[in-house]
């Protein structure tokens, strides 16, 4: 683990990109930045390099990883088939935070795609990332770069926090943009279906593609979800963090009840809202009127709860629109689905 608490400088970054690439062209596993969180890497194409990511992260073996590529070249050893919609969206958002499910050649390992027929394939966003695996002459496996269970990492840090001593190494970017993962479109279906929302929202896709699905089960908590990811708790806090439909008045009720029973009490929540709250820990993950801003700080404040000390955390709600979409999905998975409202 190398350079993590610096901050990045062009030679130092390049000497990194350089170290991780020829530790991943070994076989071994190692941690970098993307546009959207960090990525814990290994070599696509090896079954027992992809197998170090799993331990790891104590990962379940169910659970498929989504290849990186740095030219569309790659694709050629990884997919049997690019349907039209597949490529026009390749087009319109690569390289971006847009992971493409396709049918997967059978010498993909087993491990990456947990013994489905299919791959999920992205082009990130990211000079260093794609540096990485340019230098690095494979596809990169890579799945977020946290203990299975925890939040994403957005932070060298928070990958340190987590993997110290069990990877290679870390490559530190600084913190990433977008904050919350990949949005994920099975396009070996028609019409093609989101499984996971992210930062590229529906409305996005359609403007290119037309007519899409969207897995009821990303907005709608009941459902059994398609893609294996998404049914497992996810981005929890060490304390229960609970979602909260009401007002402010019902929101500070509601803390003074706990405090009252002798609970500290936390609230996630936004700049434009942190001072109508009595909690005794208050966080703000980003200003509710750019949510862009909340997807990006969103993992960060999650984590800071846990250095907090907190008994139980409550949360504001976001509109479920746009990139709201992503938020909310994951606030849903960080609250295990328990929701209190007025
Ligand atoms: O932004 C991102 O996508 C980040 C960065 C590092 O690229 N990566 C990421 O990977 O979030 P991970 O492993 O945490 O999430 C991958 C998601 C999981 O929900 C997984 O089930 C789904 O993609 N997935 C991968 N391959 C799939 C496949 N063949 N079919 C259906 N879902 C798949
Ligand atoms: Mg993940």
């Amino acid at each position: 683990i190398w350079n993590v608490d610096k901050f990045v400088d062009k030679k130092e970054i390049y000497s990194q990109v350089v170290d991780a690439s020829s530790l991943l062209a070994e076989g071994q596993v190692v941690a970098f930045p993307t546009e959207t969180v960090y990525g814990l890497g290994a070599d696509a194409t090896s079954d027992e390099a992809v197998q170090g990511i799993f331990q790891a992260k104590g990962r379940p073996s169910d659970n498929p990883l989504i290849v990186h590529i740095a030219s569309k070249e790659q694709l050629k050893q990884l997919v049997t088939d690019i349907p039209s919609q597949a490529e026009q969206l390749m087009d319109a958002f690569w390289p971006g935070p847009l992971t493409i499910i396709l049918p997967s050649k059978k010498s993909v390992s087993s491990y990456v795609t947990a013994g489905l027929s299919t791959v999920g394939i992205r082009m990130p966003d990211h000079p260093v990332a794609l540096a990485i695996i340019e230098k690095s002459g494979k596809p990169i496996a890579a799945p977020s770069a946290n203990t299975s269970g925890k939040p994403s990492p957005t932070t060298a840090i928070h990958v340190w926090e987590d993997l110290n001593g069990r990877i290679a190494g870390i490559v530190d970017g600084g913190p990433t943009n977008v904050g919350v993962e990949s949005t994920v479109i099975d396009c070996t279906q028609l019409p093609p279906m989101i499984l996971r929302p992210g930062s590229i929202t529906p409305e996005m896709i359609s403007e290119v593609i037309g007519h899409i699905e969207v897995d009821p089960s990303t907005t709608n908590k009941m459902e059994k979800p398609k893609s294996p990811g998404m049914k497992y708790t996810h981005y929890a806090p060490n304390a229960q963090m609970t979602l909260i439909d009401g007002s402010q008045e019902f929101i500070n009720k509601l803390i003074h009840k706990e405090q009252k029973n002798g609970k500290k009490v936390g609230i996630l929540t936004t700049e434009e809202n942190k001072a109508a709250y009595q909690a005794d820990v208050v966080i703000t993950c980003g200003y509710r009127n750019r949510l862009e801003t909340v997807a990006t700080g969103l993992y960060d404040s999650i984590r800071q709860f846990n250095e907090s000390g907190v008994d139980l955390i409550f949360s504001e709600m976001f509109p479920n629109e746009g990139i709201g979409i992503a938020i909310m999905n994951r606030l849903w998975k960080a609250c295990g689905h328990s929701i209190i409202r007025e």
